[in-house]
């Protein structure tokens, strides 16, 4: 399939198709990804997680952030990508942000960047925008200031914080985002953004009613084991398979049943011959 624009994400919110999207960090996630026909990949700053087994994004740095990139990229030549701006890549100034995204589309070969914050970061936002690049705003449960929020705790529950999300999504838009993400927020919030704003709203944790569903693929395949958040649905347990894989190949190294004889490569001249070696 051709590669999708974010022309055919605004056609496909006015279409009420929904778009698919989960993230990937490596070549073989990403083809299995392209291969299941996903709408979009998002190379989560969550790598630092679920691959790299930290607590959390904090420690993840630009130079990770563009390798994983890179090799979701050959993985899925033909998917529309969006990848993570690393803590500290853009909190620090416009300029900043600016310098850092445009190294990281040039080096990670992404279709957009993501970034995390409402108003607090719409001058980053308008920034990165205005140098040509495609932004995805992501708001709610934002996990590189999860310290601040006291942990990964779902936001917006209280009519008063709801209406600071609503003002964070339209200060998001206004800035120039051409998507935005809403993680962990009860639904009926996610469906007033929604609504409310032009572009396209996409949930992780925030319920049915928006224009597309997020999740990290660790947690939908069964890949992380650390925990696993409310709103996750398990599709398959690789981490289950793989420990079963393993074990019985332990079993099978130390019972002499591997390998076999069609595992080995046989000499082709005769064994005369191969008896004076
Ligand atoms: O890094 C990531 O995977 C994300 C999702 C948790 C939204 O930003
Ligand atoms: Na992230």
């Amino acid at each position: 399939a051709k590669k999708k624009s974010i022309l055919d994400f605004m056609e496909m919110k006015k279409d009420d198709e929904k778009v698919a999207w989960v993230t990937a960090y490596d070549y073989p996630m990403a083809s299995f990804a392209e291969q299941a026909e996903m709408d979009m990949i998002l190379v989560g700053d969550s790598l630092g997680m679920v691959v790299l087994g930290y607590d959390g994004t904090v420690p993840v740095t630009m130079e990770d952030c563009i390798s994983h990139c890179q090799a979701v990229r050959r993985g899925a030549p033909n998917t529309f990508c969006v990848g993570d701006l690393p803590f500290m890549s853009y909190q620090i100034s416009p300029e900043k942000a600016v310098e850092n995204a445009g190294r990281f589309l040039k080096e990670s070969d992404m279709d957009a960047v993501k970034l995390e914050g409402g108003r607090r970061v719409t001058d980053q936002i308008e920034a990165i925008t205005d140098a040509g690049i495609v932004v995805c705003g992501h708001i709610g449960l934002t996990p590189q200031s999860s310290g601040q929020l006291g942990g990964f705790k779902a936001q917006g529950l209280t009519v008063e914080s709801a209406r600071e999300l609503i003002k964070d999504a339209v200060a998001v838009q206004e800035a120039g985002a051409k998507m935005l993400l809403v993680e962990a927020v009860p639904p009926e919030v996610t469906e007033f953004i929604t609504e409310k704003l032009d572009i396209p709203v996409y949930s992780i944790g925030a319920g049915l009613p928006c224009d597309g569903q997020l999740l990290i693929c660790g947690d939908m395949l069964g890949m992380f084991q650390a925990f696993t958040p409310k709103f996750v649905k398990q599709y398959a347990n690789i981490a289950e398979d793989a420990v079963a894989g393993f074990e019985e190949y332990v079993k099978e190294v130390k019972n002499k049943e591997f390998p076999k004889d069609e595992h080995v490569y046989h000499i082709q001249e005769s064994e005369e011959k191969f008896e004076k070696l």
